[in-house]
């Protein structure tokens, strides 16, 4: 028969055609595209056989416990190695001696004590990212001279010697966060370095010029240290600015005049009393200072600013002056402040300013005059109990009003066509006199679609006190008696299509 001839020929072929590219066991081989990727699992070390032109290779997820040069002396084109959660204890010296065109080692989640010594100076990318690495050897990084990206974060690094870095000629990217930073000496010669990430350590204070060669770095997170003041020597280049959860006391020109770039500046929950006024930041857009014991609104800031957050202070007044050259303010979160006196106005200049966050203060009525842009307005929680008709007038496009928890016993009654885009009341925990007109009100309001917090107004329970005693059923007989009066006039003939526009990223609806 030539049957067995054919079919062993086919298999010769066969096997020949896979030969060059040979997938050693529990291993998958991609031979697409211009190159050999191997993903292998459930090995205990590099396998052997695999093709020697495989330029990526994925051993993430197995229990490699030592990487071994004598492993990878076969595979020179190794491009992309990644080793994360691979139980790797110990990369033994020089390991990648034989991959010179080496870019992307990823070693994250290992149990790595020191940094590999003798990676290729090819490298671009090393990331070591939740190891045990307590010391930074200069010996490990000095050759490093195309490295563009450094992930160290979360290791046990308790001193930063800059110098040790200075050979990483080429970094943009540095991440050191989560570690246990306490002491960092030298400068950080990085002439390239576009990122620094120093969150959650406990550094409380750098050297006097330890940012000052950092010509090109945009964005320094220092979130989460310790730090009382904002360090003198920042770059001018930066644009976004992390300072949050320190205990910095005050933001002044004097450390910060030279940022004219910045765009971006958190520093919440710090123990921030004094803003300069007219901090000198020509292109801030955002400014968070939550959680901090400032009395006095930030003022006179940068024109172009659009968001403001201030909640959580101790504010107790905003007036116009306040608030005067924000002419761009889209959002003002000034909640759980202690703010009684609302100037009439204040936010004349603000006309697109979208949002304003004003709950748990001390408002006893409306502010008067807010811009004509608002689409959302948060009193909850304050000490309203009267609105008058003129504190309403200018809100056109008010779309969501919370009026939650506050002294009122009823609302103006001409509110619906004040605000003729209103799609959200909440009124709950306030006491309610469910007269007839108020009750009147209430159903102008549901037919036109307005959505209420489950109906609490004048419903089964009211506070108010024609109906405090019998509950429902009185309630009901007064609906009837309502009912009577009624000739069913004008209230109706203001039903609508509200559209829903914007969106709601900042509005929450709860307690
Ligand atoms: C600020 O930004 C401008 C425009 O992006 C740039 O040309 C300038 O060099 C930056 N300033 C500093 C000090 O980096
Ligand atoms: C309001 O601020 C106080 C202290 O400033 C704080 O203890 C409280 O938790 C804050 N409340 C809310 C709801 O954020
Ligand atoms: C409720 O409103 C009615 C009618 O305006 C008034 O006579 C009554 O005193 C009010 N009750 C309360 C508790 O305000």
């Amino acid at each position: 028969m030539m049957w067995p001839v054919l079919l062993a020929l086919v298999s010769i072929i066969l096997n020949l055609c896979i030969c060059n590219g040979a997938c050693p066991k529990k291993c998958v081989c991609d031979h697409g595209a211009a190159f050999q990727a191997v993903q292998c699992f459930r090995v205990q070390a590099i396998p052997s056989g695999i093709a020697r032109d495989t330029k990526k290779l994925n051993l993430a997820y197995n229990h490699i416990k030592e990487v071994k040069g004598r492993d990878l002396s076969g595979l020179p084109d190794l491009e992309d190695v990644v080793l994360s959660s691979a139980g790797v204890e110990q990369v033994e010296n020089n390991a990648f001696r034989a991959q010179s065109r080496l870019r992307y080692l990823d070693l994250q989640k290992n149990k790595l004590h020191l940094l590999p010594r003798g990676l290729p100076t090819s490298l671009e990318t090393l990331k070591v990212s939740y190891n045990q690495i307590h010391t930074l050897q200069e010996s490990a990084l000095e050759n490093l001279k195309k490295l563009r990206l450094l992930d160290l974060q979360n290791n046990y690094i308790t001193t930063l010697r800059a110098n040790v870095l200075s050979g990483l000629v080429k970094l943009e990217w540095l991440h050191l966060d989560g570690n246990r930073i306490e002491t960092v000496q030298g400068s950080l010669r990085l002439s390239q370095l576009n990122l620094l990430s120093f969150a959650s350590n406990r550094i409380p204070s750098f050297p006097s010029t330890f940012f000052t060669p950092l010509k090109s770095l945009t964005t320094l997170c220092l979130a989460g240290n310790l730090l009382s003041r904002v360090p003198n020597d920042l770059p001018g280049s930066l644009t976004l600015l992390s300072l949050d959860k320190n205990q910095i006391r005050s933001l002044r020109n004097r450390e910060m005049a030279q940022l004219r770039n910045l765009t971006s500046l958190s520093a919440s929950h710090n123990r921030l009393v004094t803003v300069d006024s007219a901090l000198r930041l020509p292109k801030l857009i955002f400014l968070e200072v939550p959680r901090n014991f400032l009395r006095v609104l930030p003022s006179r800031l940068s024109p172009r600013l659009e968001r403001l957050d201030c909640k959580q202070n101790a504010l107790q007044e905003v007036s116009f002056q306040h608030l005067s050259g924000m002419r761009e303010l889209r959002h003002l979160f000034l909640e759980n402040n202690t703010i009684k006196i609302f100037e009439a106005n204040a936010l004349r200049n603000s006309v697109h300013l979208a949002n304003l966050a004003l709950e748990q203060n001390f408002l006893s009525s409306i502010p008067d005059g807010l811009p004509e842009s608002l689409i959302r307005l948060d009193l909850k929680r304050n000490q309203i109990s009267v609105i008058q008709e003129s504190q309403l007038s200018s809100m056109r496009r008010l779309q969501v009003l919370n009026l939650r928890r506050n002294r009122l016993t009823t609302l103006p009654q001409h509110l619906p066509k004040l605000l003729p885009k209103l799609s959200t009341l909440i009124l709950d925990g306030n006491p309610w006199n469910c007269t007839c007109q108020l009750q009147r009100l209430k159903r102008a309001l549901v037919a036109r679609g307005v959505e209420m917090s489950n109906e609490e107004l004048c419903s089964e329970k009211p506070v108010g006190a024609p109906l405090s005693v019998g509950g429902e059923w009185r309630s009901h007989l007064m609906e009837d008696r309502c009912e009577e009066e009624e000739d069913g006039e004008d209230m109706r003939r203001e039903e609508q299509d509200v559209e829903i526009t914007d969106d709601e990223e900042y509005y929450d609806y709860d307690e």
